[in-house]
Protein backbone atom coordinates (compact mmCIF):
# COMPACT_ATOMS: atom_id res chain seq x y z
CA UNK A 1 0.00 0.00 0.00
CA UNK A 2 1.59 3.37 -1.04
CA UNK A 3 2.88 5.41 2.05
CA UNK A 4 0.55 8.38 2.71
CA UNK A 5 2.34 11.43 1.88
CA UNK A 6 2.77 13.58 4.83
CA UNK A 7 2.82 17.20 4.52
CA UNK A 8 6.23 18.91 5.52
CA UNK A 9 6.82 19.43 9.10
CA UNK A 10 7.00 23.62 8.62
CA UNK A 11 3.56 23.05 7.22
CA UNK A 12 2.42 21.00 10.05
CA UNK A 13 3.73 23.09 12.77
CA UNK A 14 2.79 26.56 11.66
CA UNK A 15 -1.27 24.82 11.30
CA UNK A 16 -0.57 23.40 15.22
CA UNK A 17 0.41 27.13 16.22
CA UNK A 18 -2.74 28.41 14.96
CA UNK A 19 -4.73 25.66 16.13
CA UNK A 20 -3.40 26.21 19.73
CA UNK A 21 -4.08 30.10 19.23
CA UNK A 22 -7.52 29.23 18.20
CA UNK A 23 -7.53 26.82 21.27
CA UNK A 24 -6.42 29.77 23.73
CA UNK A 25 -3.64 27.05 24.39
CA UNK A 26 -0.74 29.45 25.65
CA UNK A 27 1.54 27.39 27.26
CA UNK A 28 1.80 24.59 24.80
CA UNK A 29 2.14 27.40 22.30
CA UNK A 30 4.30 28.47 24.26
CA UNK A 31 6.55 25.43 24.66
CA UNK A 32 6.08 23.99 21.63
CA UNK A 33 9.24 23.18 20.02
CA UNK A 34 10.66 21.64 23.85
CA UNK A 35 7.49 19.54 23.26
CA UNK A 36 8.64 18.35 20.35
CA UNK A 37 12.45 18.27 20.98
CA UNK A 38 11.02 15.73 23.17
CA UNK A 39 8.74 13.89 21.51
CA UNK A 40 12.02 13.56 18.75
CA UNK A 41 14.16 12.33 21.51
CA UNK A 42 11.54 10.02 23.21
CA UNK A 43 9.69 8.83 20.28
CA UNK A 44 7.16 8.39 23.11
CA UNK A 45 3.72 6.38 22.10
CA UNK A 46 0.30 8.29 20.93
CA UNK A 47 -1.37 8.84 24.51
CA UNK A 48 1.57 9.29 26.14
CA UNK A 49 2.43 11.88 24.03
CA UNK A 50 -0.70 14.16 24.17
CA UNK A 51 -0.64 13.02 27.86
CA UNK A 52 2.65 14.92 28.47
CA UNK A 53 1.32 17.73 26.64
CA UNK A 54 -2.05 18.25 27.67
CA UNK A 55 -1.15 17.42 31.31
CA UNK A 56 1.52 19.79 31.32
CA UNK A 57 -0.58 22.48 29.97
CA UNK A 58 -3.97 21.29 32.47
CA UNK A 59 -0.97 21.61 35.36
CA UNK A 60 -0.02 25.29 34.30
CA UNK A 61 -3.45 26.19 33.97
CA UNK A 62 -4.98 24.86 37.63
CA UNK A 63 -1.67 26.28 39.12
CA UNK A 64 -2.98 29.78 38.01
CA UNK A 65 -6.55 28.89 38.98
CA UNK A 66 -5.50 28.46 42.14
CA UNK A 67 -3.02 31.46 42.77
CA UNK A 68 -6.14 33.73 41.33
CA UNK A 69 -8.18 32.21 44.28
CA UNK A 70 -5.77 32.92 46.92
CA UNK A 71 -5.59 36.34 45.65
CA UNK A 72 -8.97 37.01 45.55
CA UNK A 73 -9.19 35.37 49.23
CA UNK A 74 -8.36 38.06 50.83
CA UNK A 75 -5.52 36.38 53.25
CA UNK A 76 -2.44 38.36 53.41
CA UNK A 77 -0.31 35.72 54.79
CA UNK A 78 -0.17 31.91 53.43
CA UNK A 79 0.08 29.47 56.43
CA UNK A 80 0.41 25.95 56.01
CA UNK A 81 -0.23 22.96 58.12
CA UNK A 82 2.71 21.22 57.37
CA UNK A 83 4.83 24.67 59.05
CA UNK A 84 2.63 24.07 61.75
CA UNK A 85 4.49 22.77 65.11
CA UNK A 86 2.16 20.29 66.80
CA UNK A 87 4.45 19.37 69.61
CA UNK A 88 4.12 22.74 70.65
CA UNK A 89 0.63 22.72 71.34
CA UNK A 90 0.03 19.38 72.39
CA UNK A 91 -3.46 20.43 74.06
CA UNK A 92 -4.45 20.23 70.47
CA UNK A 93 -6.03 17.35 69.11
CA UNK A 94 -3.85 16.56 66.04
CA UNK A 95 -6.25 13.93 64.46
CA UNK A 96 -9.45 16.25 65.03
CA UNK A 97 -7.72 18.91 63.11
CA UNK A 98 -6.18 17.15 60.43
CA UNK A 99 -9.78 15.53 60.01
CA UNK A 100 -11.09 19.19 59.61
CA UNK A 101 -8.14 20.31 57.04
CA UNK A 102 -9.87 18.03 54.62
CA UNK A 103 -12.85 20.57 54.99
CA UNK A 104 -15.85 18.31 55.32
CA UNK A 105 -17.33 20.22 57.39
CA UNK A 106 -17.41 23.23 54.51
CA UNK A 107 -19.18 20.53 52.40
CA UNK A 108 -21.39 19.84 55.14
CA UNK A 109 -21.85 23.85 55.73
CA UNK A 110 -21.03 23.49 59.48
CA UNK A 111 -19.62 26.24 61.05
CA UNK A 112 -16.65 26.07 63.66
CA UNK A 113 -15.57 28.38 66.19
CA UNK A 114 -11.68 28.46 67.75
CA UNK A 115 -11.50 29.99 70.80
CA UNK A 116 -8.32 30.46 73.08
CA UNK A 117 -5.32 32.57 74.20
CA UNK A 118 -3.51 35.18 72.27
CA UNK A 119 -0.69 33.54 69.71
CA UNK A 120 -2.11 29.37 70.63
CA UNK A 121 -2.22 29.60 66.71
CA UNK A 122 -5.57 29.79 65.88
CA UNK A 123 -5.82 32.41 62.80
CA UNK A 124 -2.46 30.07 61.36
CA UNK A 125 -4.86 27.16 61.73
CA UNK A 126 -7.66 28.81 59.76
CA UNK A 127 -5.55 30.40 57.40
CA UNK A 128 -3.93 27.51 56.78
CA UNK A 129 -7.74 25.77 55.95
CA UNK A 130 -8.73 28.85 53.22
CA UNK A 131 -5.44 27.60 51.79
CA UNK A 132 -6.43 24.33 51.11
CA UNK A 133 -9.87 25.56 50.43
CA UNK A 134 -8.77 27.48 47.43
CA UNK A 135 -6.30 24.37 46.54
CA UNK A 136 -9.17 22.00 46.10
CA UNK A 137 -11.50 24.64 44.53
CA UNK A 138 -13.64 25.70 47.46
CA UNK A 139 -14.58 29.22 47.33
CA UNK A 140 -12.65 30.09 50.01
CA UNK A 141 -12.64 34.24 51.52
CA UNK A 142 -10.57 35.34 54.71
CA UNK A 143 -11.35 38.52 56.89
CA UNK A 144 -10.73 40.20 60.37
CA UNK A 145 -13.73 40.49 62.01
CA UNK A 146 -12.84 44.17 62.13
CA UNK A 147 -12.65 44.70 58.69
CA UNK A 148 -15.82 42.63 58.18
CA UNK A 149 -17.83 45.09 60.20
CA UNK A 150 -16.18 47.66 58.49
CA UNK A 151 -17.26 46.95 55.64
CA UNK A 152 -20.59 46.58 56.20
CA UNK A 153 -20.51 50.07 58.28
CA UNK A 154 -19.54 51.33 55.39
CA UNK A 155 -22.31 50.16 53.63
CA UNK A 156 -24.95 51.49 55.98
CA UNK A 157 -23.18 55.00 55.13
CA UNK A 158 -23.50 54.61 51.02
CA UNK A 159 -26.74 52.09 51.17
CA UNK A 160 -24.56 49.41 49.54
CA UNK A 161 -25.38 46.90 52.98
CA UNK A 162 -27.52 44.43 51.22
CA UNK A 163 -25.15 43.85 48.62
CA UNK A 164 -21.88 43.60 50.87
CA UNK A 165 -24.04 41.07 52.67
CA UNK A 166 -25.13 39.36 49.78
CA UNK A 167 -21.21 39.08 48.75
CA UNK A 168 -20.00 38.05 52.35
CA UNK A 169 -23.17 35.14 52.37
CA UNK A 170 -21.62 33.71 49.20
CA UNK A 171 -18.05 31.89 49.48
CA UNK A 172 -18.25 28.08 50.64
CA UNK A 173 -15.75 28.90 53.57
CA UNK A 174 -15.83 32.24 55.30
CA UNK A 175 -13.39 32.44 58.03
CA UNK A 176 -13.83 35.62 60.47
CA UNK A 177 -10.95 35.74 62.12
CA UNK A 178 -10.05 37.68 65.89
CA UNK A 179 -13.30 38.28 67.17
CA UNK A 180 -12.49 40.91 70.05
CA UNK A 181 -9.34 42.40 68.29
CA UNK A 182 -9.44 45.66 67.31
CA UNK A 183 -12.30 49.11 67.93
CA UNK A 184 -15.59 48.16 66.53
CA UNK A 185 -17.14 51.33 64.92
CA UNK A 186 -20.67 52.24 66.41
CA UNK A 187 -22.89 54.94 65.56
CA UNK A 188 -26.04 55.53 67.87
CA UNK A 189 -29.00 55.89 65.73
CA UNK A 190 -27.52 52.48 63.37
CA UNK A 191 -27.77 49.20 63.47
CA UNK A 192 -24.67 47.98 65.56
CA UNK A 193 -22.16 45.53 64.43
CA UNK A 194 -23.61 42.80 66.14
CA UNK A 195 -26.68 43.19 63.63
CA UNK A 196 -24.14 42.53 60.77
CA UNK A 197 -22.36 39.51 62.26
CA UNK A 198 -25.81 38.26 62.98
CA UNK A 199 -27.42 38.90 60.12
CA UNK A 200 -24.01 37.34 58.09
CA UNK A 201 -24.19 34.46 59.72
CA UNK A 202 -27.99 33.65 60.09
CA UNK A 203 -27.73 34.52 56.02
CA UNK A 204 -24.75 31.82 55.61
CA UNK A 205 -26.05 29.28 58.55
CA UNK A 206 -27.07 26.06 56.69
CA UNK A 207 -26.10 27.49 52.99
CA UNK A 208 -22.33 27.90 53.39
CA UNK A 209 -19.68 27.37 56.08
CA UNK A 210 -18.26 30.09 58.81
CA UNK A 211 -15.26 29.74 60.78
CA UNK A 212 -14.77 32.09 63.93
CA UNK A 213 -12.00 32.50 66.00
CA UNK A 214 -11.73 34.71 68.86
CA UNK A 215 -9.33 35.38 71.79
CA UNK A 216 -11.70 36.93 74.27
CA UNK A 217 -14.08 35.00 76.63
CA UNK A 218 -17.66 34.26 75.23
CA UNK A 219 -19.21 36.68 77.79
CA UNK A 220 -17.23 39.74 76.51
CA UNK A 221 -18.79 39.83 72.53
CA UNK A 222 -21.62 41.21 73.67
CA UNK A 223 -19.53 44.60 74.61
CA UNK A 224 -17.22 44.10 71.67
CA UNK A 225 -20.21 44.09 69.49
CA UNK A 226 -22.13 46.84 71.11
CA UNK A 227 -25.09 44.57 71.88
CA UNK A 228 -25.14 42.13 74.73
CA UNK A 229 -28.95 40.75 73.00
CA UNK A 230 -27.58 40.31 69.66
CA UNK A 231 -24.41 38.92 71.02
CA UNK A 232 -25.83 36.25 73.24
CA UNK A 233 -28.20 35.08 69.93
CA UNK A 234 -25.11 35.44 67.81
CA UNK A 235 -23.43 32.97 70.69
CA UNK A 236 -26.43 30.80 71.21
CA UNK A 237 -26.64 29.93 67.56
CA UNK A 238 -23.07 28.99 67.32
CA UNK A 239 -23.16 27.18 70.63
CA UNK A 240 -25.68 25.04 68.51
CA UNK A 241 -24.79 24.91 65.40
CA UNK A 242 -21.09 25.35 65.62
CA UNK A 243 -18.41 22.68 66.18
CA UNK A 244 -15.85 24.92 69.26
CA UNK A 245 -12.53 23.58 69.53
CA UNK A 246 -10.41 25.66 72.23
CA UNK A 247 -6.89 26.18 72.02
CA UNK A 248 -5.62 25.62 75.74
CA UNK A 249 -1.51 26.35 75.73
CA UNK A 250 0.92 28.25 75.69
CA UNK A 251 1.40 31.53 73.27
CA UNK A 252 3.65 30.60 69.95
CA UNK A 253 4.38 34.57 70.07
CA UNK A 254 5.77 34.60 73.05
CA UNK A 255 8.12 31.55 72.52
CA UNK A 256 10.00 33.14 69.56
CA UNK A 257 9.62 36.18 71.84
CA UNK A 258 11.74 34.15 74.10
CA UNK A 259 14.25 32.91 71.75
CA UNK A 260 14.72 36.39 70.15
CA UNK A 261 15.73 37.27 74.01
CA UNK A 262 17.87 34.28 74.52
CA UNK A 263 19.35 35.09 70.90
CA UNK A 264 20.51 38.56 71.62
CA UNK A 265 21.00 38.63 75.54
CA UNK A 266 24.84 38.07 75.51
CA UNK A 267 25.50 34.62 77.51
CA UNK A 268 27.30 34.26 80.68
CA UNK A 269 30.23 32.76 78.69
CA UNK A 270 30.12 36.15 76.47
CA UNK A 271 31.20 38.26 79.44
CA UNK A 272 34.70 39.28 79.97
N1 LIG B 1 2.11 25.65 66.83
C1 LIG B 1 2.62 26.56 65.98
N2 LIG B 1 3.59 26.21 65.11
C2 LIG B 1 4.15 27.13 64.30
N3 LIG B 1 3.81 28.42 64.28
C3 LIG B 1 2.84 28.83 65.12
C4 LIG B 1 2.20 27.92 66.00
N4 LIG B 1 1.29 28.60 66.71
C5 LIG B 1 1.36 29.86 66.27
N5 LIG B 1 2.29 30.01 65.33
C6 LIG B 1 2.71 31.27 64.70
O1 LIG B 1 2.71 32.25 65.73
C7 LIG B 1 2.15 33.47 65.29
C8 LIG B 1 0.89 33.77 66.11
O2 LIG B 1 -0.09 32.77 65.85
P1 LIG B 1 -1.59 33.14 65.47
O3 LIG B 1 -1.65 34.46 64.81
O4 LIG B 1 -2.19 31.98 64.76
O5 LIG B 1 -2.20 33.25 66.94
P2 LIG B 1 -3.69 33.55 67.39
O6 LIG B 1 -4.12 32.42 68.25
O7 LIG B 1 -4.52 33.85 66.20
O8 LIG B 1 -3.49 34.85 68.28
P3 LIG B 1 -4.45 36.13 68.46
O9 LIG B 1 -5.56 35.67 69.38
O10 LIG B 1 -3.59 37.16 69.11
O11 LIG B 1 -4.97 36.53 67.14
C9 LIG B 1 1.85 33.28 63.81
O12 LIG B 1 2.94 33.75 63.07
C10 LIG B 1 1.74 31.76 63.65
O13 LIG B 1 2.13 31.34 62.35
MG1 LIG C 1 -5.47 35.57 65.51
Amino acid sequence: MPRRREPPDDELIERLRRALDILGLKHTREQLDEHLAWARKESPGHAELLAQVLGEEAGVRLARRIERRLKASGLRERKTLEAFDWNFQPGLDKPLMLELARLDFVRRNEDLLLTGQSGTGKSHILQAFVVRACERGLPARYVRCVDLLDDLYAGLADGTYRRRLTRWGRPALLVIDDVGLGQVRKRDDEPTAAHGLFNLLDLRHGRTSTALTSNIKLSEWGRYLGDATLAAAILDRLAMRALRIDIDGPSYRQHIAEQRGNATRPSQDDEP
